[in-house]
């Protein structure tokens, strides 16, 4: 017995910053940015903390899965950054949503959101849990190097959660991780100890884009190949693929080499919210549920890469 989606929510920062204002603090265009990775505007924390947003993301899935926090049984938060060093972001949500059960957080950077259901995989495999928030939330804006114009353009704040509850919808879920601490990093900033003696950084993402554009093809065709073959389908079964909104053109690569799913049902939203790492997919599972675009029985295959290297990939079979 593994899970099924009872729930989904989302939130995201007020404050659209577009690409022309963008071009007003970087040497860089609209029509750059928008050629080279699809994104046209992106959402940025001004008074809004993580704190605020993955409250108002996880009350918003817990209401449409009317199910009360004191029934949860577990919440893991996927983020690279929360709140505070300690205690976790999933522990803040815990205290502020009124629950009672354990909680902790998950790094995996972009993969966050699909290692933290294989974390709920398991936990309900072994009849631990009946009810599980999940989050995946993001606010790189607090680490993005804003006078890095080949960064700063792509990143953006948002995220949003999902509920679980007992069923059998997950049909497969597989992650990896290729340790890499060159191609993409961020390292913590400041070191208060006064016997440490090398310069301290500031907690900028630094990232080798080429790198990381040809990891991300390949692992999302391998990614999605792999979880739709264990799930037992083929690609012709696939209804929806959630890719991870890193770059329009990688998505388009992989959907002509992965056939079979026409590419206007590889969802994006991209344009709008730009990279938003472990928050991208649980905002576009929100934006098309509320849309009403999942119809009961749709089989949706999941992938997403990124920061460590981590990959995850699942096929999920839309049980509402
Ligand atoms: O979620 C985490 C995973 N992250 C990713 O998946 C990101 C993967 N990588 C990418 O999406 C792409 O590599 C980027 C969007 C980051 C870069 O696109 P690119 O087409 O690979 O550009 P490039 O790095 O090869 O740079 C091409 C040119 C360079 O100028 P020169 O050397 O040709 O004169 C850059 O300096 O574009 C320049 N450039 C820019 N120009 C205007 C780089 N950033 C910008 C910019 N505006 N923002």
């Amino acid at each position: 017995m593994s899970f099924t989606i009872l729930g989904t929510g989302m939130a995201v920062p007020k404050y659209s910053m577009t690409n022309d204002e963008m071009s007003k603090i970087v040497d860089t265009s609209d029509e750059w940015i928008r050629t080279r990775t699809g994104i046209q505007q992106r959402r940025i924390c001004t008074t809004e903390t993580i704190t605020d947003l993955t409250v108002e993301a996880s009350l918003k899935a817990l209401d449409e899965a009317k199910v009360d926090p004191k029934e949860l049984d577990l919440i893991i938060c996927a983020t690279l950054r929360g709140e505070y060093i300690t205690p976790s972001q999933a522990c803040v949500i815990q205290s502020k949503i009124g629950a009672v059960c354990p909680a902790f957080d998950v790094n995996a950077a972009c993969s966050g959101f699909v290692y933290a259901l294989d974390v709920a995989d398991s936990f309900f495999s072994s009849g631990k849990v009946k009810k599980v928030l999940v989050v995946g939330f993001e606010n790189l804006s607090n680490i993005t190097n804003w006078e890095d114009r080949s960064t700063c353009v792509l990143f953006g704040d948002g995220g949003g959660a999902v509920v679980l509850g007992e069923g059998d919808d997950l049909l497969s879920i597989h992650t990896t991780a290729k340790g890499n601490p060159d191609v993409l990093y961020a390292p913590h900033g400041e070191n208060c100890s006064p016997f440490y003696k090398h310069e301290s950084e500031k907690p900028h993402i630094h990232m080798n884009g080429n790198e990381v554009y040809k990891f991300a093809v390949t692992s999302m065709v391998r990614g999605i190949r792999k979880a739709v073959k264990d799930a037992g389908l083929t690609m012709e079964d696939v209804t929806y693929v959630v890719p991870h909104q890193a770059n329009l053109r990688i998505i388009d690569a992989a959907a002509e080499r992965l056939g079979a799913v026409p590419r206007e049902n590889y969802l994006c939203n991209i344009q709008n919210y730009g990279n938003t790492s472990a928050g991208c997919m649980p905002i576009v599972l929100d934006e098309a549920n509320k849309a009403g675009k999942f119809k009961k029985g749709d089989i949706i295959a999941m992938c997403a890469f990124g920061g460590g290297l981590t990959t995850g990939s699942c096929v999920i079979r839309w049980g509402k």
